[in-house]
């Protein structure tokens, strides 16, 4: 699996539902990183999402332990135990990649079974953040593969940053 995030210089990720920045570069990377493949959310990102729906073009799963949650083209598991079986199911020759999207909970879950991560750090520290990530930086089992320059939008600096797990 394949953890893909924009980070601020904390390893925040959001405040109040929201991102923390909209950066359209960068969620056009998303788009073309992910598109064909598969998206894994928590609930709470889904909301998130303009229009609460699908990523269009990808297969989407989504975690709620709401039984009675219903939305159009997910899938919807209720528990980490539903989504091995599922992914053998629908991707049974592993040809499409599994990327988590989000948010804190879902990855604090999945971190272990990921082996690579596309990050975006944005280079600033935003001072209203509510939900974070592990930071890679200081786990000895991750390491930088790939940086990129630094990146300028929408009054923002920042950088692409590959990793995968040693
Ligand atoms: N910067 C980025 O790249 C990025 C990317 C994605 C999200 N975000 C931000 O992250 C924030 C959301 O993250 P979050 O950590 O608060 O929420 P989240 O992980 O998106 O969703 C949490 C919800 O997922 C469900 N869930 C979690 N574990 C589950 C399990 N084992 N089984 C069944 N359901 C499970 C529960 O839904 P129920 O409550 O329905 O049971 C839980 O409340 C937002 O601010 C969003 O904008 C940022």
């Amino acid at each position: 699996m394949i953890l893909i995030f924009a980070v601020d210089k904390n390893w925040n990720i959001g405040y109040g539902g929201k991102m923390l920045a909209d950066i359209p570069s960068d969620l056009k990377r998303f788009r073309q990183l992910t598109e064909g493949h598969i998206v894994i959310m928590g609930r709470k990102t889904l909301e998130a999402i303009p229009g609460q729906g699908p990523l269009p073009n990808r297969i989407n799963i989504v975690f709620t332990r709401d039984k009675n949650f219903n939305r159009e083209g997910f899938y919807i598991l209720n528990n980490m135990d539903e989504l091995f079986p599922l992914l053998e199911r629908i991707n049974p020759k592993g040809e499409k990649e599994v990327f988590v999207t989000g948010g804190g909970t879902i990855v604090r879950q999945l971190l272990p079974h990921c082996n690579r991560a596309y990050i975006t750090k944005i280079l600033k520290s935003f001072d209203r953040a509510d939900t974070s990530i592990p930071n890679l930086d200081l786990d000895e089992s991750w390491k930088i593969v790939k940086e990129s320059e630094i990146q300028r939008e929408n009054g923002l600096e920042y950088k692409y940053v590959d990793y995968i797990r040693k």
